[in-house]
């Protein structure tokens, strides 16, 4: 008789117990019950649950000490925030008052920024996809646009043709800094492609390279990836400006700074590995600062953050709608938000925190989102105190990618609002089935006999 078990893989699970759990953060039993001064609870019964709310001051704050920190560094600077991060009108309009220029990757983005009058030349214009439309509308606005491959040098070529004119452009490059490395947009450094790619944009005497560009990834909490890419962007355009002349007006090291939420593949919380912004920019700035020019000729600066200014000043609000007992005797908790407004859940281990108060009797328990979906989990397992159907939870440090990469699926997305200064504003409408399923039209014999 066989008498040997069946193999089950091996799980790890984390357990938290106690006032401070071993990875030194402190169980959420301090009901989170007030943003910037107003009752949750009052909030959601307002403007609805599910509820985004955005804290102005909070986005001031962070726009502010990241612009302090490169620009006492490296005085010809600028932020020109990632659109994709979050282009919530409102968020946009907030940052280019503070003083940011737009950066964005596709025609939809840049047109939200000429809308909120935006002055083309205060634009950065990435991504691999432009249609040759969209850049001869940005090269007439004086838009900084940077190339990502030949097809596109080509398209830029052409439109020089067209326009009787030498355009000046900017050239994407990667370099060898992560594991795996981002290869996908420009051209490597390390190969030799970059340097054939600046060769090749200035024989045809058509185009004149004056920037340089590159993005070293998304959540890079390690600054020393930053500090190689800065070198990295003097060697080469040493490299360049005496092999081929030239001079340029500025550099951009693009975004990818981490924010304050727990990858699900780190031991430690953010709150303690999460660099400062002054860490990154003393991490570039210095290097930078190296490059081969008189001071004079820096060239101008360009930092495109997204997720480290926008994901702090988003909270989501959402509310219990039911619990159960899973056969594992593990709680389990169902909410009315879901991973069709939350899709960062697949990286984050997001910090809930209850809005009330429930006690000091914290469980382990996993908290499902609402769609009908197996995958939908917005955390495995957390401890937090009892709650019951009409509890409400807030989730923070939400803003980045969830609204702007959300998806419409079984039940409308909720309502956003804004807090400052004791007022509240409603900054998006929550959808309405009508708005849904404005673009759709049905023909009159699908409809014939349904009733009969
Ligand atoms: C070119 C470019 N710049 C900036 C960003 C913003 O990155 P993050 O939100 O990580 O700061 C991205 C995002 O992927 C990007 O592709």
């Amino acid at each position: 008789m066989n008498t040997k078990k069946p193999y089950s893989k091996p799980t790890i699970i984390r357990h938290s117990v106690g006032i401070l759990n071993k990875f030194g953060r402190p169980p959420a039993t301090v009901p989170m019950n007030r943003i910037d001064g107003f009752s949750v609870r009052e909030l959601v019964e307002k403007h609805g649950s599910p509820l985004f709310v955005l804290s102005v001051p909070s986005l001031r704050e962070r726009y502010r000490d990241l612009n302090r920190a490169f620009k006492t560094r490296y005085p010809k600077f600028r932020i020109a925030y990632s659109y994709k991060t979050n282009y919530l009108k409102s968020v946009c309009a907030l940052l280019h008052k503070e003083g940011a220029w737009a950066e964005v990757v596709s025609g939809f983005e840049y047109d939200i920024a000429r809308d909120l009058n935006v002055p083309g030349d205060q634009i950065v214009f990435n991504g691999p996809y432009k249609t040759k439309s969209e850049l001869i509308r940005a090269f007439r606005d004086g838009a900084l646009v940077n190339i990502d491959n030949y097809d596109e040098m080509q398209v830029v070529e052409d439109i020089a043709d067209e326009l009787g004119e030498t355009i000046e452009i900017g050239i994407r490059i990667n370099m060898d800094l992560n594991d795996p490395p981002w290869y996908k947009f420009g051209f490597n450094v390390e190969s030799g492609q970059a340097f054939e790619a600046v060769k090749r944009a200035e024989s045809g005497g058509k185009l004149k390279v004056k920037g340089l560009h590159i993005h070293t990834g998304t959540y890079v909490d390690d600054v020393t990836i930053y500090s190689r890419a800065a070198q990295g962007l003097v060697n080469f355009y040493s490299y360049i400006k005496e092999e081929l002349g030239v001079k340029l007006k500025y550099w951009d090291i693009g975004g990818g700074y981490a924010s304050h939420n727990t990858l699900h593949t780190a031991y430690l919380p953010a709150e303690q590995t999460c660099p400062t912004f002054d860490q990154y920019a003393e991490a570039i700035c210095p290097i930078l600062l190296n490059g081969p020019f008189p001071p004079q000729e820096a060239p101008k600066l360009f930092i495109e953050p997204g997720r480290a200014l926008v994901d702090e000043p988003f909270y989501l609000i959402t509310s219990v709608v039911a619990q159960k007992r899973l056969p594992t005797g593990q709680r389990a908790v169902v909410l009315d938000a879901g991973m069709n407004i939350l899709s960062s859940v697949q990286w984050y281990r997001y910090n809930l925190q209850t809005a009330q108060d429930a006690g000091y009797m914290l469980e382990d328990t996993v908290v499902y989102g609402g769609l009908c979906m197996n995958i939908d989990v917005l955390q495995m397992n957390t401890s937090i105190p009892p709650v019951r159907r009409g509890d409400l939870l807030v989730i923070p440090h939400v803003g980045a990618y969830n609204i702007s990469q959300s998806w419409q699926f079984i039940y409308l997305r909720p309502a956003i609002i804004a807090l400052e200064n004791g007022n509240v504003h409603r900054i998006r409408e929550a959808e309405t089935r009508e708005y849904v399923q404005a673009p759709e039209s049905i023909a009159d014999e699908f409809i014939n006999g349904l009733n009969e």
